[in-house]
């Protein structure tokens, strides 16, 4: 698939390390870099925040900072995140009101930023239908959202396909990502139903030569 991106979460990468982790992954074929932000909330964990994805985009000006905001009313942070240099940022549907999601979305457009919604594994493809045309991305959660590491759930291949249809009915240029538990064996199976962004943490910042890892993903 030509229009096929790897997207390696940091989430899995040694901290203490970091700037040396991205360096690899980027120049090993990286197209964006993923970075997951928790607020203990939305998800049973808390990770990194605003201050990473500044010191990111200081050290790797030209990197595509892809953004996933796990977090409660993420409308409260779009600024923060968009003045630290996000190119991408990543709300939840199941985390406000409609309203605000909409709210949301046109704040992240507004301030230049790529908007994505995401659905957490139980969340149908149809609660997205509202706001597909404000979307530059969609991401469908193939874990439950929260930590790296987890098995692949099979059960969101209908999903990613139903919503890989109703992008092509509606004639819009949507990208789809999918998030949890990608790895060689289940990357031929999400890019056959539909999605064109893999995050991969674990099979990547987990492999010592990464390039190989993500090049593994690309099949
Ligand atoms: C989970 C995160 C993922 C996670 C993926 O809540 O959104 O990005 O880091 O990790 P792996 O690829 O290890 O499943
Ligand atoms: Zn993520």
């Amino acid at each position: 698939m030509t229009n096929l991106k790897i997207a390696p979460s940091i989430l899995s990468a040694d901290f203490t390390r970091l700037g040396d982790d991205v360096r690899e992954v980027l120049d090993g074929g990286a197209d964006y870099i993923h970075v997951d932000v928790m607020d203990g909330l939305f998800v049973p964990n808390i990770t990194i925040g605003v201050p990473v994805v500044k010191s990111l985009r200081k050290v790797f000006p030209s990197a595509f900072l892809d953004v996933h905001l796990m977090i409660e009313k993420p409308g409260r942070y779009v600024d923060a995140f968009a003045d630290a240099g996000a190119d991408l940022l990543t709300i939840h549907v199941e985390a406000d009101e409609p309203q605000n999601i909409t709210e949301a979305l046109a704040a992240i457009r507004a301030r230049g930023v790529k908007p994505c919604l995401s659905l957490k594994p139980k969340t149908p493809a149809a609660l997205a239908l509202p706001w597909l045309e404000m979307l530059d991305m969609l991401l469908v959660m193939t874990v439950e959202p929260g930590f790296g590491g987890q098995s692949f759930m099979a059960d969101q291949l209908p999903k990613i396909r139903e919503l890989r249809s109703m992008i092509d009915l509606a004639g819009l240029s949507c990208d789809i990502e999918v998030d949890g538990g990608i790895a060689p064996d289940t990357a031929p199976l999400v890019i056959e139903a539909g999605a064109n962004v893999l995050v991969a943490g674990s099979s990547v910042f987990g492999k010592t030569d990464r390039a190989a890892a993500m090049n593994a993903l690309r099949g």
